[in-house]
């Protein structure tokens, strides 16, 4: 017997129901729902981050949380507008752990990505974007499937095996945790000048 999860999803309907269906591994256990990724069919860039958080979690929503917050405005000050494009994560359920009432964020191991991975495909597979932002190095490791030292290899424009131009970036959670606000801002900068960048890809 086939089920629905052995081919892949002819929609982005069928993908996100497959996505709340998910069992292919057990992150789906302790999250509310999966989060699928979020834009129009026809986007030129998708962009793709690590999993969703303790707000996209509760949301069902990719890049809602104050990691979305710095993803929106780096994306306005490089002139992308977020409605065009396709924003989406390596892996869909929320892999946390309690921390007295809070849940905090586990990153997602190297299994969990390859589980995941079907999803992400299939959205690239129906989406076929130009070009791929992959946020740090979970994303990195589901697009490119291999281990990125994203600070060395950051920026450059890379050949994607579908034909689709890949970019890889920091997270913006990174630049949420960097305490010294010099070193933020600069940070911040590179990444929007990363953002630039793919705009060239399109
Ligand atoms: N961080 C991610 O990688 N993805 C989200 O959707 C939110 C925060």
């Amino acid at each position: 017997e086939t089920g629905p999860q052995d081919r892949l999803p002819v929609d982005l309907n069928e993908l996100a129901a497959g996505v709340q269906g998910c069992r292919r591994c057990p992150l789906w256990r302790d999250a509310t729902q999966g989060v699928c990724g979020q834009g129009p069919r026809n986007a030129r860039l998708m962009i793709v981050g690590e999993q969703p958080g303790d707000q996209e979690d509760l949301a069902g929503k990719p890049f809602v949380g104050p990691a979305g917050r710095v993803l929106d405005d780096a994306l306005i000050e490089a002139g992308i507008e977020r409605s065009d494009v396709y924003v989406t994560n390596a892996v869909k359920h929320f892999k946390h752990e309690p921390q007295g009432k809070r849940r905090l964020h586990k990153t997602p191991n190297a299994g969990e990505v390859t589980a995941c991975r079907w999803w992400l495909t299939s959205e690239r597979d129906l989406i076929r974007p130009r070009a791929v932002l992959m946020l740090g190095a979970t994303a990195s490791l589901a697009v490119l499937d291999r281990k990125v030292a994203v600070t060395r290899e950051r920026g450059q424009a890379l050949a994607l095996d579908d034909g689709s131009a890949g970019l890889i970036t920091v997270h913006p959670s990174y630049l949420l945790r960097l305490p010294d606000p010099v070193l933020r801002a600069q940070q911040r900068e590179a990444f929007v000048a990363d953002l630039r960048r793919v705009r060239t890809l399109l």
